[in-house]
């Protein structure tokens, strides 16, 4: 698949690698909202607007970005539940919305907010079902589903109907579903979102071990920074559907020169900390203090000399958030 115009006559993809291609891709929604008796307001919102990029096989990708910047819109277009008002999509050389089902076999679709499956079902009949869908022959679906059981830890909620499972552990079942038939991309759409911390990292050593060891493809939806920071090397930053950003997460903390958090917890009230620069104190209230450092830098040196020469009781670092992150972003590009 990475050769161009092959000795069989057949043209293959025109970008060497490229799984993924978005090229100039538009999305407008009409929206219609009643402003008044009989009167209704036609607007239009222009969700993605001019995106382009590729991903190439074996890439994992963070794709981040504010509240309604178009990340969901993106992935409804990459799996063919959303036609693009304008520009070309290709996944594994397929257009999306034109065969949907045949690309139904390739891709695997999670989205955090909303559970694919079956609630009233013990979680086993849901995976039952998956393997009819896709006509997943017989071998491989045991032995993908014992992985995934194993790998995700499902085994004793097998039998739980959905709805009685916790979020993170519905969250988990639902990776699982969306990776029975071996897709070859796997799209995240807030994987993490409302997990606790212990859910969050098993999520993440999961995806890890996909990326590692199988080689998917994965164009992961997150909020949080941290998702991104332990699991992708390249990060694209959308906004008002336009791309902002697309390089590696350094880049992005460089460009919006964004800052961590160290909370403090010290025995008593104390005048601020002496930190070594550029980290500082922001914030005092009472025995906690505040200090920001710059995201890029290793936090464990800063928190080595201060507990060395302070009474701490306890301490926490705050990653810093992707509106943030954007919003510098913006300052910066003005300012330049
Ligand atoms: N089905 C729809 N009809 C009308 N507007 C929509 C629809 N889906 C999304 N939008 C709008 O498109 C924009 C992008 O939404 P979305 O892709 O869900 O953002 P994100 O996932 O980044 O939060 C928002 O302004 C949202 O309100
Ligand atoms: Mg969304």
């Amino acid at each position: 698949m990475t050769e161009t115009g092959t000795g069989n006559g057949t043209v293959t993809d025109t970008v060497a690698d490229a799984f993924i291609e978005v090229d100039r891709v538009e999305k407008v929604f009409d929206v219609r909202r009643r402003t008044g008796f009989l009167k209704r307001e036609r607007r239009q919102v222009r969700a993605v607007d001019a995106l382009s990029f590729t991903v190439a096989r074996g890439e994992m990708v963070g794709y981040i970005g504010p509240n309604g910047a178009g990340k969901s819109t993106t992935i409804k277009m990459l799996t063919g539940i959303l036609t693009p008002s304008g520009g070309r999509l290709r996944v594994a050389g397929i257009d999306p919305a034109r065969e949907r089902t045949r690309l139904a076999h390739r891709i695997g679709v999670v989205f955090g907010q909303r559970t694919t499956l079956w609630w009233d079902l013990p979680l086993i009949d849901s995976y039952r079902l998956a393997h009819r869908m896709y006509r997943i022959p017989d071998a491989r679906y045991r032995e993908n589903l014992d992985r995934l059981v194993e790998l995700l830890d499902l085994g004793a909620l097998l039998d739980v109907p959905v709805r009685q499972l916790s979020l993170g552990q519905r969250m988990r079942g639902d990776i699982a579903a969306a990776l029975l038939h071996d897709p070859e991309v796997l799209y995240l759409d807030e994987p993490t979102i409302g997990l606790d911390v212990v859910s969050k990292a098993r999520v993440r050593e999961f995806l890890r071990g996909l990326r590692d060891e199988r080689g998917t493809t994965v164009l992961l939806t997150t909020h949080d920074l941290q998702d991104i920071e332990q699991l992708c090397s390249r990060v694209m930053v959308i906004d008002h559907g336009r791309l902002m950003y697309d390089g590696p997460l350094a880049g992005l903390h460089e460009a919006g020169e964004s800052e961590r958090t160290l909370v403090l917890d010290l025995e008593r009230e104390l005048p601020p900390v002496d930190a070594p620069p550029p980290a500082r104190v922001v914030r005092v209230e009472g025995p906690r203090q505040w200090l920001a450092f710059p995201a890029s830098a290793s936090a464990a040196p800063l928190v080595a000399r201060l507990a060395a020469e302070y009474p701490l009781v306890d301490l926490s670092v705050r990653e810093p958030d992707i509106e943030a992150v954007i919003a510098r972003m913006y300052e910066e590009r003005a300012s330049a």
